[in-house]
């Protein structure tokens, strides 16, 4: 394998600290259907690659440094809260840092961590894209780093990518809308329109990608339509995730098309975030039959609106569960072994497959809210009033 070779040459070269191979930084996109492996390594040598990077990681210190994107949105602090406390209660030291959704912040905040000689680093990024430079740097010094929840693209520094099931969530979300609506047997048309994340952050594009499977066949047979026309990725995506830039959209899309009592019948929100900026334009200018809306992570705002009847379903990813297997992770990388995966084929960065765990995402309604977010202690009756 070229890449190979040329690894093992770099690194009696430098340092040993060289444990993620030398895969091109190309502008390679990676999405749900990348398939570019011109000159990409495949998952097993990326495995192995990781373990060269256990092994750098195993010559003392337990510092590990953890990024997240922002404080501004609620998972990102419960990622923060859940990672922080199992890796102390794991025997770890920990610095963690929150970005403020700024790039430069990060980037600084991740070279930081790299001069005070972190062991290894965990982070959630805001553009994928963006922190090529700073990972150059981890990876000079044999500091491994696991991409959380969201791939940072064509790093060759990556060891391991921990994250749910994304394809899986639009999926799910797409299924929610056609059982909703009762596509197969209905006869329709039914209006839908479509709002998902920013796209510097992979995950979009797997949200997307899963939910528009199940949807576009009933798009392209006319019995879903979308009046405003904006079905693309590039036209449906959210900046930053916001919640105001998802409400002006919808503004804009309900005087244009449903402003003559025209019904919306679904939207499509990748998220919470993006769903209540929806569901806040649709309490001021909508006012035809409350259509079925989609949402993601079960911030608590939702889940009381989901209560309330103003978001119809959500997805649940309990982030507990996403920290437990990232400190495992983070314990195999300490350790010098290889971390347990259960992915070795979607998650194409651009550099190769990086190996991942993925987590289960699962529907939350209603109906079984309580079951899922109560009885499994992720939030109390209290903060749900
Ligand atoms: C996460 C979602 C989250 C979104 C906005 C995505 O990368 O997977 O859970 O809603 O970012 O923060």
């Amino acid at each position: 394998m070229k890449k190979r070779v040329v690894s093992i040459l770099l690194s009696t070269m430098v340092v040993a600290g060289l444990f993620a191979g030398c895969g091109t930084s190309g502008d390679d996109s990676s999405s749900a259907s990348s398939s570019d492996t011109k000159t990409e390594a495949p998952a097993e040598d990326k495995a192995d690659d990781a373990k060269e990077a256990s092994d750098t990681a195993t010559t003392g210190g337990n510092v590990v440094g953890v990024v997240m994107p922002t404080k501004d949105l609620q998972r990102w602090n419960q990622d923060g809260q859940n990672m922080e406390q199992q890796l102390k209660d794991a025997g770890y030291e920990v610095d963690i840092q929150y970005s403020n959704n700024d790039i430069a912040t990060q980037v600084s905040q991740i070279e930081t961590m790299i001069s005070n000689g972190v062991n290894v680093l965990v982070i959630a990024s805001i553009d994928g894209e963006s922190l090529g430079t700073p990972l150059e740097k981890a990876k000079e010094a044999g500091i491994p780093v696991i991409s959380y929840d969201r791939l940072i693209m064509n790093s060759d520094a990556i060891s391991y990518y921990a994250t749910f099931d994304n394809y899986m969530v639009g999926q799910k979300q797409g299924e929610y809308i056609k059982e909703a609506l009762d596509l197969e047997n209905a006869e329709g048309p039914f209006n839908l329109e479509i709002v998902t994340g920013d796209p510097g952050d992979n995950n979009a594009q797997f949200f997307y990608g899963g939910a528009m499977d199940v949807l576009q066949p009933y798009i392209d047979s006319g019995k879903l339509v979308v009046p405003s026309g904006q079905i693309e990725f590039a036209k449906v995506a959210t900046a930053d995730w916001s919640t105001e830039k998802a409400q002006n959209r919808m503004d804009t899309i309900i005087s244009g098309n449903y402003s003559d009592g025209t019904n919306l019948d679904a939207v499509l929100c990748s998220n919470d975030s993006t769903s209540l900026g929806v569901q806040n334009a649709l309490a001021s200018s909508y006012t035809g039959e409350y259509p079925v809306i989609t949402g993601q992570d079960c911030d608590v705002a939702n889940v009381k609106n989901l209560i309330a009847g103003k978001q119809s379903m959500d997805i649940f990813k309990d982030t507990r569960d996403l920290a437990n297997q990232t400190v495992k992770m983070v314990d195999a990388i300490m350790q010098g072994k290889e971390a347990e995966v259960n992915d070795t084929e979607s998650y194409d960065n651009g550099t190769g497959v990086i190996p991942t765990y993925l987590c289960e995402p699962k529907v939350c309604t209603a109906d079984n809210y309580k079951e899922l977010l109560i009885d499994s202690g992720y939030y109390t009756e209290e903060d749900l009033k």
